[in-house]
């Protein structure tokens, strides 16, 4: 009889708060002890020369969501998840997204057919908002909450889901009455209209003026509003991908007025720029780049690290939202070719969120080991219903640990993703440090670039109300 199924030999364990060396305990797939010196279990896995942190949490994936008429999404739940795990991440919260006229209820059922059995790690979701109606804002909402749908998502762009102003207090003040946390999408769907006829009238339509339809000021704008908008209906709110200083220094206003104001940035704000979307000669090959809000420039790299440094980022998400490039049903499809008006928005990037961040976060020497744990774990975790369940490494929490190597070096390429889509953004980037295990609740299911797991051992998440909300 030994006293544990697994137990990690000889590494640096990492929390948010702590670093330190012990051995893990693990049974029935909880971490059940941290000791100096651990002994009896079926299996030991030798940690010695790498860092034992828990499993990254991406909190704003993509997943198999519709195309409205677009290409359709290059991961589902099945190639998504495994592309997570293979990156270190153990849970993600892709979007249950509602089309117009339909219950929410009815989408979320609809995804849950798309991730139930097919996942290789544990998920949960998050709302997608397109049609607040009174029995939506009044019945749907208030049940879905209840069984574990804690969080929200709103935009303000997007010709299929922006909602306008009215509608965003009603989603607002639903969230307040509910409990719920709300993301929100801060673009600015008129300035963006008006932009984007005016640069095609004028025959500019390459990829690259995607980024001038959309400038950091429509982003500011948006916020802003969004700020308001939560400030009169008393609620927090968490802005999502921001991608500069503008509309970060908006949210750090709210922030020093006292405001529950949270924000997420995501490694496009860190790593590429609008002249990517160049391509080679403004050709359409800068179409890879594409997501939106656009990537800026270096100014706004050192912006969102600075947000990052004061904390007014919690978490650091992916936005994974993987398109085909090549293909008629690609990125690039005959109509994508006319303008970038329709090259659909999103880019992959899952199963390099953690490496990114490691690499000009921790490696350069911009946050410590712990910080890094903070914005891709544990606050995900807190700010989302998980906690303590998730998000660290301790007794009582799932066995969900990223062994991470923090000297290895590696190129990012198409070559090593295990996502659908045919290529990264990231391809050709030098990073220090690489996930070579991944343990869900005690499994390994990733190692070294091999996936060891199944799909089905991904487990839904029930999430609990989050503490940040109302
Ligand atoms: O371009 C992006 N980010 N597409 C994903 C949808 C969203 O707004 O998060
Ligand atoms: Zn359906
Ligand atoms: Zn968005
Ligand atoms: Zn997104």
């Amino acid at each position: 009889m030994t006293d544990f199924d697994v137990i990690i030999r000889g590494g640096t364990v990492v929390t948010a708060t702590d670093t330190m060396r012990a051995d893990v305990g693990i049974r029935a797939g909880k971490i059940v002890s941290l000791s100096d010196k651990l002994t009896g279990a079926a299996k030991t896995i030798d940690a010695s020369g790498l860092l034992v942190m828990p499993g990254g949490i991406d909190s704003h994936v993509h997943l198999a969501q519709p195309a409205f008429g677009g290409p359709a999404m290059a991961d589902g739940f099945e190639t998504g998840t495994r592309s997570a795990i293979a990156g270190g991440t153990t849970t993600v919260i892709p979007f249950a997204l509602q089309p117009r006229g339909t219950s929410l209820r009815h989408a979320v059922t609809d995804y849950h057919r798309e991730a139930d059995g097919q996942s290789f790690c544990d998920y949960g979701f998050h709302l997608i908002i397109s049609d607040p109606t009174a029995s939506v804002l009044s019945q749907e909402l208030p049940a879905l909450v209840d069984d574990g749908y804690t969080s929200f998502k709103v935009f303000m762009t997007y010709d299929d889901l922006v909602l306008n102003d009215r509608q965003l207090l009603d989603v607002f003040s639903c969230a307040r009455d509910c409990k719920a946390l709300v993301m929100v999408h801060c673009e600015g769907y008129d300035a963006i209209k008006f932009m984007t006829e005016r640069l095609e009238s004028a025959g500019k339509t390459a990829p690259y003026y995607h980024a001038l339809s959309r400038p950091e000021s429509v982003e500011r704008e948006a916020t802003h509003r969004a700020i308001s908008h939560a400030e009169l209906t008393d609620v927090p709110i968490m802005v999502v991908h921001v991608s500069g200083r503008e509309p970060m220094e908006q949210i750090r206003w709210a922030q020093n007025k006292g405001l529950k104001i949270y924000a997420e940035t995501c490694p496009q704000y860190v790593a590429l720029t609008a002249d990517d979307l160049k391509g080679l000669n403004m050709d359409e090959s800068g179409g890879k780049y594409i997501c939106s809000p656009p990537p800026r420039d270096e100014q706004s790299w050192d912006a969102i690290w600075s947000g990052i440094q004061t904390g007014v980022f919690q978490t650091f998400s992916s936005d994974h939202c993987p398109f085909y490039y090549e293909g008629s049903e690609g990125k690039l499809n005959p109509k994508a070719r006319t303008s970038f008006r329709w090259v659909p928005n999103g880019i992959p990037g899952v199963e390099t969120r953690l490496q990114i961040l490691y690499s000009k976060g921790v490696v350069e020497g911009r946050i410590s080991v712990n910080e890094f744990v903070a914005l891709t774990s544990t606050n995900h975790a807190k700010m989302y219903g998980l906690y303590p369940q998730k998000g660290s490494i301790g007794p009582g929490f799932d066995a969900d640990i990223v062994l991470w190597d923090p000297s290895r070096r590696e190129v990012i390429s198409q070559s090593l993703m295990h996502h659908g889509a045919d290529y990264t953004p990231y391809e050709g980037m030098a990073v220090v440090g690489w996930p070579v295990m991944t343990l869900l609740r005690g499994k390994v299911v990733a190692e070294d670039g091999r996936i060891t797991g199944e799909k089905g051992d991904g487990q839904f998440l029930k999430r609990s109300l989050s503490p940040f909300a109302a």
